[in-house]
């Protein structure tokens, strides 16, 4: 059978949408978004047309990371609800067709976890070795530091252990050690708790992170940390044979490759594409797609089940890390020029639309690029509507503010005091005056409905999640044209990187007789010349996606 056919590879064309429980719809007043709030909006998702609900994390919390600081790995913080209100929303979401999975992340603990506490508390704690200690930091513990403006060392001291323990995030959140076994083990039972209780899989955290056992020194226990990443993915695959891995790895190409393991794909099924997002953010800036398209031939294939995981935006800093400090800075003039917009020096703390002076063709633009490239897209809530970022809120929080669902002081996310709410609301033109789920959903023309079409799109094509994608060469260096080819259906889309209308002449058939195009966007045909001669006319930030039809086709257009 086809693998098309068969929804086992379900990843391969997903729409994923990732949401902060806190942030998304508070439900009990308290100024904060629950599990029920998430719930009584699940049909928002339905509509959008997402298939994968990314949970950032849930679980108990000091909060000190935004919950990326654990507790207990097995609980519920109880400010969002309960283990019940979770298998609620999980049903609720898969009568929908939504698959659930929840950010994984265990490459350290927060120092407030028992285990930590009872490790520091004592050398013949059985938790002492779950964690990594040294009598003395190493030379190189201040090299690769994540968080350069509140971290100076990866080693810390720690007074009631007596001595130094690592922590590749922030000093509060100490890195376990996967050499240890018994680390890999809860890790596996983690996950098959999770997955009992009903979610499809996970988005793993600071993959590379997790399996970096050099400061460890019973690092000799795991010759091969991939082996862990292995037996991780097929722990989870026999207990779930639809259970996915995302992973966080921001590395090169060729080194990112290695996490999808051997030729049949046997570590992550997807990895995001951080290297492509960055060049995107370049070719903006230039409105020029050249360094995009480079950036697509480079980027290797993943194995057949495995899929690239796309997107625009995060909760985290847009990160241009793995651009040149040239190429950042002209990223930076374009797009965050003031400090404050800025972060650690490498990123940007903002979202699209501001970016882009909220220019609607070329926000939309983006988007469809992202559904069309290959590549499963994972949108950012809030995405959909074209929501800004706060900058008064602090650091990363600046693009993790309430998501905006109406008009008023809360935009309709709770119905605390505006001062009580987990996050400050958006200011200024993006503000829910301006943005809004409510208003969006009646106007055709909002960039909700936009993006509804986009993903209905995606899903019925799947040339463009299993096609062969091909960059196409030709003379409008403005525009990128990709050819996605899957059995007999042909799409050809392009995308204008300028506030200039383009003209471009593609060759689109061997003999164009009888050969025309549909825009799948919007409805419109054009006819190929008889030598297979397509020229197409794309507005200034425009876009289409053509189907090429010949005689007799019967496709949907
Ligand atoms: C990556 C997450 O995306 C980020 O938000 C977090 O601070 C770090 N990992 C540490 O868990």
């Amino acid at each position: 059978m086809r693998l098309t056919e068969t929804a086992d590879v379900w990843w391969k064309n997903a729409v994923v949408y990732c949401l902060d429980i806190e942030t998304y719809f508070d439900t009990d007043g308290d100024g904060r978004g629950d599990i029920r709030g998430l719930s009584q909006r699940i049909d928002h998702l339905a509509e959008l047309g997402v298939t994968c609900l990314w949970l950032m994390p849930f679980y108990p919390t000091p909060d000190r990371d935004d919950g990326y600081d654990i507790t207990d790995f097995y609980g519920v913080d109880p400010r969002l609800g309960t283990h019940g209100d979770l298998v609620e929303l999980i049903t609720l979401a898969q009568d929908r067709g939504i698959r659930v999975i929840a950010d994984l992340v265990v490459n350290h603990t927060s120092d407030q976890h028992p285990w930590f506490k009872s490790a520091r508390a004592s050398r013949t704690s059985p938790y002492r070795d779950w964690y990594v200690w040294r009598d003395e930091p190493p030379a190189n513990q201040h090299e690769g530091i994540v968080f350069p403006d509140q971290e100076d060392s990866l080693w810390e001291y720690d007074e009631e252990a007596g001595q130094y323990y690592l922590h590749q995030f922030y000093k509060h959140q100490p890195d376990l050690d996967i050499a240890n076994p018994a680390v890999r083990e809860e890790i596996l039972k983690i996950i098959g708790f999770w997955l009992r209780l009903g979610l499809s899989g996970f988005r793993v955290d600071a993959v590379p992170f997790l399996l970096d056992t050099a400061g460890a020194t019973d690092a000799a226990n795991l010759a091969d940390p991939h082996d862990y990443l292995r037996d991780l993915r097929a722990f989870l695959s026999r207990r779930d044979g639809q259970a996915v891995l995302l992973g966080e790895v921001n590395l090169s190409y060729k080194d990112t490759r290695t996490f999808f393991g051997d030729e049949d794909g046997d570590e992550l099924n997807m990895c995001f594409d951080f290297i492509g997002m960055q060049k995107m953010y370049l070719s903006l800036a230039r409105q020029d797609p050249a360094e995009l398209v480079k950036a697509l031939r480079e980027r290797p294939a993943p194995p057949e089940e495995a899929q690239w995981g796309t997107f625009v935006r995060n909760h985290d800093e847009l990160t241009l890390d793995k651009l040149t400090k040239d190429e950042r800075q002209e990223v930076f003039d374009a797009f965050g020029p003031d400090e404050d917009m800025q972060l650690y020096g490498r990123g940007l703390r903002r979202r699209l639309p501001p970016m882009l002076g909220n220019d609607q063709a070329r926000i939309k633009m983006v988007y469809s690029l992202l559904f069309s490239l290959p590549g499963t897209p994972v949108l950012f809530y809030g995405e959909e509507i074209g929501m800004g970022e706060n900058l008064a809120a602090e650091g990363r929080n600046a693009v993790r503010t309430p998501m905006q669902w109406t008009t008023g002081p809360t935009g309709g996310f709770s119905t605390a005091d505006p001062g009580d709410l987990a996050g400050p609301v958006v200011e200024g033109d993006l503000s829910p005056e301006h943005v809004n789920v409510a208003a969006q959903r009646k106007d055709p023309d909002s960039l909700l409905s936009w993006i509804k079409l986009l993903a209905q799109r995606y899903r019925e094509c799947p040339e463009l999640s299993w096609g062969e994608c091909t960059i196409l060469e030709h003379d409008t260096p403005s525009v990128v044209a990709h050819r996605s080819d899957y059995e007999d259906g042909t799409i050809i889309a392009l995308h204008n990187f300028s506030a200039e209308p383009a003209e471009i002449t593609l060759v689109v058939a061997g003999s164009g007789v009888g050969v025309r195009v549909a825009d799948l966007l919007t409805g419109a045909t054009s006819d190929v010349e008889n030598d297979g001669t397509l020229r197409h006319q794309v507005g200034p930030y425009g876009c289409c996606w053509l189907r090429v039809l010949r005689a007799g086709d019967r496709y949907l257009v």
